[in-house]
Parts: C-alpha cells; structure tokens; sequence
C-alpha cells in the first residue's frame, strides 16, 4: 500500500513506523503537518491507500478524513482523549497506560479504534515514556491497525460499543494544575510534578528567586537543607531541599531563553552555591546525580553516561574523556560504553552551542571547541588498546553520536532503537568525529557516501544489515542491560581475547601507517571549519531553528517522495 505518514515532526517514533511499514513492503511517503491546503496537496499527489498520523498538534481537515481513513496514534487508553495524555497518566501515577490508534472524525480522539495496546507504566519522565513504551506500543498497535485496514474485512469499534472503558476526556494540562509547593510536596511529588512536563514544557517554577521552568529531576538519597532552598551543585545540576529530603534540577529554560543545563542557565548564581562533588566514577548505589558511572563485573568494565537527551557539550565531553581514561586503565578485557538510557548519544550540544551566541560570546568558537572535544574522546576510544570495546545502544543515536559509538570494537543496539548516521540534516554539516575513516572501513566508499548522501534512519536491524552495526538485541532497556552483561562477559572469557586484541592493534598500526588518524581529522575539520566561519550561515540557521524548535515550513524533499520532480501516483 501507499501510506503517508502526516506527522508535525521526523520524530523517533515517525522514523521508527516509516522504517517498519517501509519493511513490511509498502511504500512511505511523509508529509509535516503545515496547513490543511499542504495536507490536501501531498494527499492529492500522492495519492495513498491509507493515512497514518503518528504524531499531531492539531486536527487533521475534514477535506482528507472525510475521504480518506485516517490512523491516528494516541498515547493514550481507549476512551482517553485530549493532549495531555501521559502527563496526566504520569501525574496521577497510573499503573498501566496505553496506545489507541484510531480513526479521524469530526471530534478528536473519539473515532473508532482500529487497535490499542497497554503497558506498564515506569515511574520516569514523560519524554522517556514516550520514546519506550508509547513507540514500542504505538509500533505493535499501527502494525496491527495497518494488517487490520489491508485485510478488508475488520471493522472499527465504535467507543460506545466498546465495554471495560477506563478512559476519558482530560483538558489541556496548564501550569496550574503542575505548580509546586517547596514548604509542602515531598520529594516524591516534586518528582513526580516535574516528570509529567519533561521535555515540554517544563514545570514553571523559580530558581534562585528568578522565574524559570524546571526539567530534568533527579533523587537525592542523603543531602538535606531548608525546604525550597538551593544548597548545593555538582557539574551541571544544582540541588533544591525538599520538606522530606532533596531534589537535583539537571535543566532550567528561562522566559524566552532555550532550555539548558541549570548551572548555565544561571552562571553566576550556581557558581555560588557549595559543590558537592563525587569523589571519583563509581557507580554509587543511593539515589544521587551522577551523569557518568562506571561498574565492573568480573573482566567487564561499563561507563554509563546519561547526558540530558544525548547531547554532549565540550565540557561534558571532557569528563567523559577523563572517565574513560581512567576506565582503559582498569584491569578489564573488555569495556562497554552504555550511553545513557533513552539516547546513547546526539553529538555535540546544540542548546549550549546556541548559549554562546545569546551571552555575546560566538556559537562558531564554541561548535569548534565542543567538535574538538567530541574528537578527543572518539580518539580515546579508537586508540583504546588493551581491551575489546562495545558501545551498547539502549536509546536513539544520531549524528556525531553514531560516530563516536562507531569508534568502538563492536556496536551492539537494541532492536527499538533509530540510529541516524549522517549530519547533512543539521544544516549540510559535514560532520566529523572520525567518519571519513570508520564508515568506510566498514562499509565501504560508496555505501558510506550513500549514507551521508541519503540522510535516513535506520533501524537497529536495517542498520546490522548494512554492517553498520554488529549485534541487534531484541527486548526492553533492563533486557537489553542483562543480555548486554551476559555477551560481554562471554567475550571476555573467549578463548581468542588475546588474538583478537592483537588483531586489533595490527589493524590499527596498519591503517595509522597508511593514512594517520590525525590526517583523517585534519579534512574532516577543515571541512567543519568552513562549516562554523564560512560564508555559508546554513548551519547557524539550522541549528537556531532545531534549538528553537521554530515549526516547520515545508518537508524535506528526502522525506516527501510525492514532492520528487516526475513523481506521479501510480
Ligand atoms: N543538542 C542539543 N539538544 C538535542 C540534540 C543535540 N545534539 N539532539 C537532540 N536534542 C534535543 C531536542 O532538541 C529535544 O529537546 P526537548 O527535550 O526540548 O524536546 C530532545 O533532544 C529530543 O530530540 P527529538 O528530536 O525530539 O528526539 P528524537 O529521538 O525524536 O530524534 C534525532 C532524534 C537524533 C533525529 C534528533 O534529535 C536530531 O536530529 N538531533 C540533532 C543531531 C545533530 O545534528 N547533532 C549535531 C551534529 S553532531
């Protein structure tokens, strides 16, 4: 079938159903959601069997609905509708939650149900719900709806004539209904509060006695102060008493800033504030903010690294340098970099990139500084020596990120997850992290610039296919942590660890003799150089609207196959 996938963004879940319908043999065209005379537009000129909506702001025309069956995803149990599903679901700390998909009618969500699937619910924050549970559910349930559609002879249940409906309409979730109270909600609330808002749009709040909204909570086990003050940092979070103990706030948006890690958010202020630093990388087992974490099992050694949405700035580039520094020296034949538990990594830190051109200081000087440090540790990985390396993808990877977790022995990826190898999306950068020499080498010239060229994501299974990738791990994030231990145990143990390191030096002392990784790095940043201060503000421009989040003004052409020149609808 032709399906057009009418989306408001590329996000994750709309990579994921393009790949998997993609797989399945139909043909997939994506339109972004504009105004209903585009909408019209790329359904008339693509002319599809069905229209599958993954991810809306708005209601989609009567003109298209009223034609043509419309799936819409809802992160939602049947019965629920309105656009504050899982912040709701996640407030009110529900057991178990949901995905309908349903069809488009006059009301919103309350056409007939093609499909629905429930889950679990984790107490984490709404963005991370979103990105597991909602688009594993939201995959089953589409791929489900879209059989049921082809078959012909399923017919969608009304709501009304369904029974054991738990779910129902719920207003617009408004700051009111978040507000938090520092003299009265336990930490548990506050969790919970912030949670429900995270990654949009925050829970408006203050910190340092200056308006901001709040993102990025995380528990704090032992640390205590006076209810609703400020009483420590560490690195880039800062640490708020709570009646009944502490909360770390990793990330704070000011009126009409960007959102940003809080100590530069509030440069100064955090600055003042007493440090409570960790003494070294060890995992520690209280609940506490530690953004890098290091454990070993037996001969296995694993850095964890959760970076707020997986994007690393120059400076947390730095410490995760340091910390695998210190992890090559540690008695373990093989190391494992795990990424955090919703991205592994993004590559270079956009927002804090933009920063540098709100405080008078040059976006440019800081893309350069925060690629530089991206290479440094991409290089501490490829020239790591004496153990077998794995970068474990439990999250999405894009960009800089696939390059770095590329720079390792193996690449093992959790069959959930979209890896978007390429950065022409960013506005035409050329990228960096060592690519020209690891695409390559594994893929060779042509499928690596094809690749670069064709910008598409790739599912963990299409990307072992292609050999980008080594291992595809079917199963949830704490599955895939288990399988993961278990794999690199084993290759530890193998009987050829020795050969196998040896073979990996040899290869790498023959590839630095025929081209030296430093020449690599060299074209790559000339290229990146004229990127950051050429003539060329595309970049600058991408990256302002990417950080902005500025809504679309039409689809990408390598996305809107109906919109290619010459294309006409069989
Ligand atoms: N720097 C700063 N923030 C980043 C980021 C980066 N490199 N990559 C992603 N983010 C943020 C997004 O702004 C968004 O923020 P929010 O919490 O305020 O909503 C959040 O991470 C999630 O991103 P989203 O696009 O919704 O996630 P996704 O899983 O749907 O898509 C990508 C993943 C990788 C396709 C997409 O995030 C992307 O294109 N990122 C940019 C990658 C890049 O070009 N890096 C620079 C070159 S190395």
């Amino acid at each position: 079938m032709r399906i057009l996938l009418l989306t408001h963004a590329f996000n994750s879940l709309t990579q994921r159903l393009g790949a998997e319908l993609s797989q399945r043999g139909h043909e997939i065209s994506i339109e972004f959601d504009i105004a209903d005379s585009v909408t019209e537009e790329a359904v008339a000129l693509f002319r599809p069997h069905l229209i599958v909506a993954p991810y809306l702001r708005r209601a989609i025309p009567e003109s298209v609905w009223s034609r043509h069956v419309c799936l819409i995803v809802h992160p939602g149990i049947p019965g629920d509708r309105g656009p504050s599903a899982l912040d709701w679901a996640i407030q009110e700390g529900v057991a178990e939650w949901g995905v309908t998909v349903l069809q488009a009618e006059a009301e919103m969500d309350a056409g007939p149900i093609w499909a629905s699937t429930k889950f679990p619910m984790r107490l984490t924050k709404k963005s991370s719900v979103y990105r597991n549970e909602v688009t594993q559910a939201a995959t089953s349930a589409v791929l489900q709806a879209v059989q049921r559609f082809e078959s012909g002879d399923f017919l969608p249940q009304a709501l009304a004539t369904l029974s054991n409906v738990h779910g129902r309409l719920r207003p617009l979730m408004k700051q009111q209904h978040r507000s938090l109270d520092w003299q009265r909600d336990d930490s548990a609330t506050v969790l919970r509060k912030i949670r429900a808002a995270d990654g949009f749009p925050g829970v408006a709040d203050s910190l340092f006695d200056q308006p901001c909204h709040l993102f990025d909570a995380w528990p704090e086990a032992t640390l205590r102060g006076t209810p609703g003050t400020l009483i420590a940092r560490r690195e880039t979070a800062v640490l708020r008493a709570t009646v009944d103990g502490a909360v770390w706030i990793g990330h704070a948006r000011q009126p009409d800033g960007i959102k940003l890690p809080a100590s530069r958010a509030f440069v100064a202020e955090a600055a003042a504030l007493p440090q409570a630093p960790l003494d070294n990388w060890w995992r520690i087992d209280r609940p506490t903010w530690q953004d890098i974490a290091y454990e070993e099992v037996g001969a296995v050694g694993f850095l964890h690294f959760e970076f707020y949405n997986g994007a690393m700035s120059s400076a947390q580039c730095l410490r995760l340098q340091a910390a695998l520094a210190w992890a090559r020296q540690r008695p373990v034949r093989v190391l494992v970099l795990m990424g955090g538990t919703d991205f592994w990594s993004n590559g270079i830190h956009l927002n804090v990139i933009e920063a540098a051109s709100l405080s008078g200081d040059s976006a440019a000087d800081e893309s350069w500084r925060n690629i530089n440090a991206m290479n440094d540790l991409t290089l501490e990985l490829l020239t790591t020596e004496n153990q077998i390396t794995v970068a474990a993808l439990a999250g999405n990877t894009g960009a800089g990120g696939c390059f770095l977790a590329r720079a390792a022995d193996q690449v093992w990826a959790r069959e959930a997850v979209m890896l978007n190898p390429h950065y022409k999306n960013m506005g035409n950068l050329y990228g960096s992290e060592y690519w020209t020499y690891s695409l390559p080498r594994r893929l060779g010239g042509d499928a690596a610039r094809a690749i670069m060229r064709d910008r598409q994501p790739l599912t963990a299974q299409r990307a072992l296919e292609i050999g980008f990738s080594d291992v595809c791990m079917v199963g949830d994030v704490p599955a895939f942590h288990r399988a993961v231990a278990q794999r690199a145990a084993q290759l530890a143990q193998q009987a050829d660890w020795s050969d196998r390191i040896n073979a990996k030096r040899e290869a790498r002392a023959r590839d630095e003799a025929a081209k030296p990784l430093a020449v690599y790095r060299a074209e790559e940043l000339a290229q990146m150089h004229r990127n950051f201060y050429g003539f060329d503000p595309s970049y600058h421009v991408a990256r302002h609207h990417f950080v902005r989040k500025s809504p679309a003004s039409w689809t990408p052409r390598h996305l809107a196959h109906h919109r290619e020149l010459g294309w006409v609808a069989p």
